[in-house]
């Protein structure tokens, strides 16, 4: 502000001494430079009370009516240019948020056709997972007694029944389908979930179930798959500890507690999440993995089958500190 107003001074003296050209051309460029630096229109017309103090100051004859000419040609090029400054600042910033809003627009249309393209590979692969459940469900029929084979093959179809089951959750997912869910003893289900799960994935996990009886309404192809997406996310951020622990937690009426619910917690000790990641990380599509390792649907789904559940979810995560997911649902009545 104050350079501003020592080149202003300076270019009304000399244009006030000389009528030439030059110190007016700098005073326009003091005008869009003002603006730029977000002075305000008013400020930028109190420059030329200053500076007509300060030409007053140094004895210049500033009430001579030509002098008061001058002066006013000073005034009106710093406004002028001002102005136009100010007019071609805002048609950019208009200009900007358009760009954003077709941006989004555009954001919008890519996430439908990914949707779409999602839906139609989930189900070619649901297409061809079918003969390899038939066959080998004919071929355990055929095997007799318990031959090795026989623990391979089951291992096969138990693999095989699961695909089914996580792209069957993936079709509802992009078609907004819901099956109602069914009144499951949920400790016992997860159990029966983790002892599906062991085998396929890379690592160990601990199981501390706490309450095996408490019903829910849920569904367990969803709830396998639910587990089976946290767990990847954990072997994923590098986790060499993952636990995987059910509760049963409030209920209690008599102090005024809150509503009984089923806790499940899958807790590790990966790299965890920035804010930014976690502000995120249930957003459809967002994946920080390498194209091939994530399609950013895990939790996406995973969030939407507890939402149909009727339940919450919450993440806790730090970087550096793991990661904690936790699924509260609600006990079924009766
Ligand atoms: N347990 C976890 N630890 C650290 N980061 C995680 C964890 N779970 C999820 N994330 C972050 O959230 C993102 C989204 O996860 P997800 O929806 O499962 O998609 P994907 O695994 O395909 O990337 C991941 O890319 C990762 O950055
Ligand atoms: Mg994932």
């Amino acid at each position: 502000m104050r350079s501003l107003l020592q080149r202003y001074t300076a270019g009304m003296a000399t244009y006030v001494a000389t009528a030439a050209e030059a110190p007016l051309l700098d005073i326009e460029e003091l005008g869009r430079l003002a603006i730029t630096d977000d002075i305000s229109l008013d400020e930028i017309a109190g420059l030329h009370e200053g500076a007509a103090l300060a030409l007053s100051d140094r004895g210049v004859p500033i009430n001579q009516p030509e002098i008061i000419r001058r002066m006013s040609a000073c005034l009106s090029a710093l406004m002028v240019s001002a102005a136009v400054a100010y007019r071609t600042k805002i048609d950019l910033l208009e200009q900007h948020r358009q760009q954003e809003r077709d941006r989004t627009e555009r954001d919008r249309q890519r996430l439908e056709t990914l949707g779409q393209f999602v839906g139609s590979v989930a189900h070619e692969l649901n297409n061809l997972l079918q003969p390899v459940r038939g066959m080998t469900e004919l071929m355990l029929a055929d095997l007799p007694g318990k031959p090795p084979e026989r623990a391979d093959l089951e291992t096969v179809e138990a693999c095989a029944i699961q695909a089914v089951s996580v792209i069957q959750g993936i079709l509802a997912y992009v078609r907004r389908e819901t099956i109602a869910p069914q009144s499951l003893a949920f400790g016992a289900a997860v159990a029966t979930a983790c002892t599906f799960i062991r085998p396929m994935l890379r690592e160990p996990f601990e199981v501390a179930i706490r309450d095996h009886d408490t019903r829910i309404l849920a569904l367990q192809g969803e709830l396998t798959q639910i587990l089976l997406n946290l767990l990847q996310n954990a072997v994923q951020a590098g986790a060499t500890r993952m636990r995987v622990e059910v509760d049963r937690i409030g209920g209690d009426w008599a102090v005024g507690g809150a509503p009984a619910r089923m806790r499940l917690r899958v807790t590790d000790d990966g790299q965890g999440m920035s804010a930014a990641v976690a502000a995120r990380a249930l957003d459809p599509y967002f994946t920080t993995k390498e194209s091939g390792q994530g399609t950013g649907l895990g939790l996406a789904i995973v969030r939407s089958i507890v939402l149909g559940w009727s339940g919450d979810l919450q993440l806790q995560s730090e970087p550096g500190r793991g990661t904690t997911i936790s699924l509260l649902l609600p006990v079924a009545a009766g």
